[in-house]
């Protein structure tokens, strides 16, 4: 059932094979997609640009990619406008926020008009969130949740975020501060520090000029800290051990500086320490919702939390969008709007 048929083609950006944004990118009509069996069809407004999307579509990370033809981005927000066979009408015309679109099976992102997509990727955008701070809720708020939130409650616990003006870390930061946390974050600038602070954060370290253990250890009268949040496992590896408290954890999300670190196992196991990385897109289905439904109930108590659009650009320059996410230089979610 749609909304309206639809016969033009839709706008949208692609790629054929991977490489610099400049040289493969391109921009033009192709056709719309149908919603299929258990699918809906969603009017884009904003497509969210993460690390990931510039990885996969640089050639940098394979994983995944094994398509011809590729519309990037996983995230988005839009309007349900067709629901497919088995899919209630009662969605028609709903505002949503959406997420694995370019991921795992699928080739078709949300850098386009319209994207078809199983409803298990959907959830309700509450009418105060904008359609852009809704396309920063798919990679960057469900990591977040999980990070913080899978080892359990966290009220009157401590939490360290590392790289807490980060896309992920920042939510890390303000999920955490809504749980109830005291929240500690690394930086490496007064101003990364100022955004972080945005979030709710208390103590504020920078990690390339402070000795982090130290300043830990100084922050919570050498008690330590119950769970830490790394954006760079093998870079916190040296003081992990140092930090935490006894029967803590340490939840790792990238690890960019190394990917294949040596650890210290004694200096863990003495302390039962966890050490638990994980991607997003390989979680089971109920992590998934839970980190889903979980934001929305953020979303909702916190209406006037700050959900960082780091620029919004028309669909038609992506290729500077994808450009402005590698810079490094940006503060939350880069978003195209169709
Ligand atoms: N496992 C997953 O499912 C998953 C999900 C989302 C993202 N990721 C990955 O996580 C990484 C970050 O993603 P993002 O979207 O948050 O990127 P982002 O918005 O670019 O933020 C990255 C942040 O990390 C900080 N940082 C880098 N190295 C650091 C270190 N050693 N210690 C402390 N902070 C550090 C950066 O600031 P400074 O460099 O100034 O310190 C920056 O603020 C990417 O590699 C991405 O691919 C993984």
């Amino acid at each position: 059932m749609a909304l309206f048929l639809r016969d033009a083609p839709m706008k949208a950006c692609w790629y054929g094979k991977t490489g610099p944004a400049r040289d493969v990118l391109q921009f033009g009509d192709i056709e719309t997609p149908v919603a299929k069996e258990g699918e809906v069809r969603i009017k884009i407004y904003a497509s969210g640009i993460n690390p990931a999307d510039v990885k996969l579509r640089s050639g940098f990370s394979t994983y995944g990619y094994n398509f011809p033809f590729v519309i990037p981005n996983s995230d988005g927000a839009g309007v349900i406008d067709q629901v497919g066979k088995g899919v209630t009408e009662e969605l028609l015309e709903s505002r949503v926020w959406f997420f694995n679109g370019q991921r795992l099976g699928r080739a078709y992102g949300s850098g386009a008009e319209f994207i078809a997509l199983d409803k298990k990727y959907i959830t309700p955008l509450p009418e105060k969130v904008p359609f852009d701070e809704g396309a920063t809720l798919g990679i960057p708020a469900m990591t977040a949740y999980h990070s913080i939130f899978s080892d359990g409650p966290v009220a009157g616990k401590t939490v360290l975020v590392t790289g807490g003006s980060g896309a992920v870390g920042f939510y890390c930061v303000s999920l955490a501060s809504w749980g109830g946390a005291r929240v500690i974050a690394t930086v490496s600038s007064v101003e990364k520090g100022e955004n972080a602070i945005l979030g709710g954060v208390t103590d504020i370290i920078n990690y390339k000029t402070e000795d982090v253990a130290h300043r830990i250890e100084k922050l919570t009268n050498g008690a330590g800290v119950d769970r830490v949040i790394s954006v760079d496992f093998a870079d916190s590896l040296p003081w992990l051990p140092k930090v935490i408290r006894k029967n803590g954890c340490v939840v790792a999300y990238a690890s960019a500086s190394d990917r294949s670190p040596q650890i210290d196992f004694f200096s863990f196991m003495r302390n039962n320490i966890q050490i638990r990385p994980f991607i997003l897109n390989a979680l089971p289905q109920k992590h998934l919702d839970d980190a889903r439904f979980g934001i929305n109930k953020w979303l909702n108590e916190s209406p006037n939390a700050l959900r960082p659009v780091a620029a919004n650009l028309p669909l038609s320059r992506m290729i500077e969008a994808h450009e402005l996410v590698e810079s490094g230089s940006k503060f939350g979610t880069v978003v195209v709007s169709p």
